[in-house]
């Protein structure tokens, strides 16, 4: 049995998340057990609250004593955009292996160093891309490969939520423009990775990125305005290496949505829809099939699309969002115990941040943009 500590940095949305994820991991991680070492965050309370609440030995508001910690030998990064490079780096150069909260880094450069530091030090890494390890992504992306919809004729993808659409929402690190873009970065590099995990390599692209709301209170009840830098839509038109073209949106303004993360994939011979608000069933429609009945139909998860069966051994009972970190964290453990690369890791990563500045450079100079 092999041990393995865990120091987690960041305790909000991901870093709970990442806690709960790597508890359950231990459930099904056989030979080799993650431990809950040490937890940091710049607010204290919080950090130690998470402690207690998972069960970490140890608590800190520095993340770098993580790094310094003997019994820690993987770093997972759930802090805002900016710092991720700054911890991944130091992480790396103390040879820890490293999960990194997307998107991996402000721009491509920085993900280009953070990627090589790792190659050049052998550690693994893996990027908070949880929605493609659902296990219906994986079937959807066999069908594809098995030639179950033929020749692909086009993609429409989406992210859309509507948590910044309000314009009394004050300032926070998801504008700050030295974590990099706003929703095509937040949302799209999701939506981009799926399209990526599903199709393969995008090679060209014309975006539009537009800033809804232009100022924001600079703090929670503040009158004092601070102008917004970053994009609250990005509209993607896309050409996907095996030649199908494609529609990509990201949108965190989108009034009534809170998940629509999904796409339309249409093919020759037949087509898929998804969407992440019922992420247990992909829509499937075969030419031919339903000649008296026209029309998709559901398909639903079940022990037989592994790994389901490790949570529920009935079809149709429906895992959920954690169980999707679950499994990101298994794999990237079997990667750790294995040597072998689990994507999405830091080069899946930095080839979607390539996306995202592509999708700056489109927009700001008005033009398609090959990668
Ligand atoms: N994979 C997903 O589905 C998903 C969902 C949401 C967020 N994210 C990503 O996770 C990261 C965090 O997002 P969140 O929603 O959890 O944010 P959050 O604001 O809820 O939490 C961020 C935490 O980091 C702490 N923090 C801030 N600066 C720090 C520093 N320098 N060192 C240590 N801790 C610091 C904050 O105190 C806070 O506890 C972002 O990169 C975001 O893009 C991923």
């Amino acid at each position: 049995m092999r041990r393995i500590g865990i120091g987690l940095i960041g305790t909000g949305f991901m870093g709970r998340s990442h806690a709960m994820a790597w508890h359950a991991a231990a459930t099904f991680s056989g030979d080799i057990q993650p431990v809950l070492v040490s937890v940091a965050d710049i607010d204290g309370a919080a950090a130690e609250r998470t402690a207690r609440q998972f069960g970490f030995q140890r608590w800190t508001q520095e993340w770098q004593q993580l790094i310094d910690d003997p019994e820690v030998e993987v770093i997972s990064i759930t802090s805002p955009n900016r710092f991720h490079a700054e911890q991944a780096l130091a992480a790396i150069a103390a040879g820890k292996h490293v999960h990194c909260e997307k998107p991996l880094a402000p721009d491509a450069s920085l993900a280009a160093r953070m990627t090589a530091a790792a190659e050049q030090a052998g550690v693994q890494t893996q990027v908070g891309f949880n929605y493609v390890k659902n296990p219906l992504l994986k079937l959807a992306r066999q069908m594809i490969a098995d030639g179950e919809l033929g020749e692909i004729s086009g993609f429409r993808g989406i992210h859309a939520e509507d948590f910044m659409t309000s314009p009394q929402l004050p300032w926070s690190w998801r504008l700050d423009p030295a974590g990099g873009a706003g929703a095509v970065a937040d949302l799209g590099s999701h939506i981009l990775g799926m399209a990526r995990f599903l199709l393969g390599p995008i090679e060209a692209l014309f975006a539009d990125l537009d800033t809804v709301v232009k100022q924001r209170p600079e703090a929670a009840g503040s009158s004092v305005m601070k102008a917004v830098e970053v994009d609250d839509i990005a509209r993607l038109t896309v050409r996907f290496a095996r030649g199908c073209r494609g529609q990509i949106e990201a949108n965190w303004v989108a009034t009534g949505h809170k998940m629509q993360l999904g796409f339309e994939i249409t093919g020759s011979k037949g087509s898929l829809i998804f969407n992440q608000e019922r992420f247990n069933e992909l829509q499937f429609y075969r030419s031919g099939d339903q000649e008296q009945q026209n029309g998709f139909r559901t398909l639903v998860a079940g022990p037989e699309h592994p790994p389901y069966g490790l949570f529920c051994p009935a079809p149709g009972h429906q895992i959920g969002f954690n169980d999707l970190k679950t499994i990101e964290m298994l794999e990237f453990l079997q990667a750790i115990r294995t040597g072998e690369r689990s994507g999405p890791d830091f080069r899946e990563a930095l080839e979607i941040q390539k996306l995202v500045d592509a999708a700056l450079v489109s927009s700001r100079e008005q033009r398609w943009v090959t990668l």
